[in-house]
């Protein structure tokens, strides 16, 4: 398996990009009555956008692509089909990045159709432009070369997920690990480090799962 090359994003890096995406709405004068955050990732961007863009209006719809960090699953698909009427409202769509598009795709053409907004226009933090099927009408940030953006609200998970396949990679040279061991490796994979509470709640969670077993000290892949 080959291993990704991955960006860790920080708190301080979203807010900033935020507030440089609330501009770029501002300037262009739109004023959207409402903001839909797309689930999960766009929560954070749109919560932000509320406030520095004074909007009271938020909600949210579940459009799904990427189940795993950097593993695509098969399609994109509306989560729960819920109906809200926007006849009457300028909306603004928010993710926090337009990889492939998908997702932000089958969201537009779900809220169009069924939500019916005056107006509907897609925002987002990041826009991957050689691979996405869409640009977006607002975005902070063009990437011209893809990687996997480690943003601060999916840590823990992308790092069980990058943790998981690691081992599960290494043991075919390597069963028995020492804590500092895989830290190091972890580091040399991905590039990153992060706050060490991430890496225990990650082994932890997979020694729950049955990926790894602990006993004197040293973690066993169980693969
Ligand atoms: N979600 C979809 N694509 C992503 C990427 N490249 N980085 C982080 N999150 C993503």
């Amino acid at each position: 398996m080959v291993k990704v090359p991955v960006r860790l994003v920080s708190w301080d890096e979203i807010v900033k990009w935020s507030w440089g995406l609330a501009k770029k709405i501002r300037q262009a004068g739109y004023n959207p009555g409402v903001i839909i955050a797309i689930a999960r990732g766009g929560y954070v961007p749109a919560r932000l956008l509320c406030d520095f863009l004074g909007i009271e209006n938020l909600i949210s719809i579940q459009s799904q692509h990427w189940t795993e960090a950097a593993k695509k699953s098969e399609r994109a698909i509306i989560k729960f089909e819920y109906k809200v009427n926007l006849e009457n409202m300028k909306a603004l769509l928010v993710d926090d990045i337009i990889d492939t598009g998908e997702s932000v795709i089958l969201a537009r053409d779900y809220i169009i159709r069924e939500w019916k907004p005056k107006e509907l226009k897609i925002a987002a933090l990041q826009w991957i432009s050689p691979v996405a099927k869409i640009k977006p009408d607002f975005y902070y940030l063009e990437v011209k070369e893809w990687v996997w953006f480690q943003y601060p609200w999916t840590r823990l998970e992308d790092v069980t997920q990058f943790l998981k396949r690691m081992l599960t990679e290494e043991s075919k040279n390597k069963k028995e690990w020492k804590y500092i061991e895989i830290i190091r490796k972890f580091i040399e994979w991905y590039g990153i480090e992060v706050d060490e509470e991430y890496y225990k709640e990650a082994l932890r969670t997979l020694i729950e799962k049955g990926l790894l077993e602990k006993r004197d000290e040293i973690f066993i892949v169980k693969v």
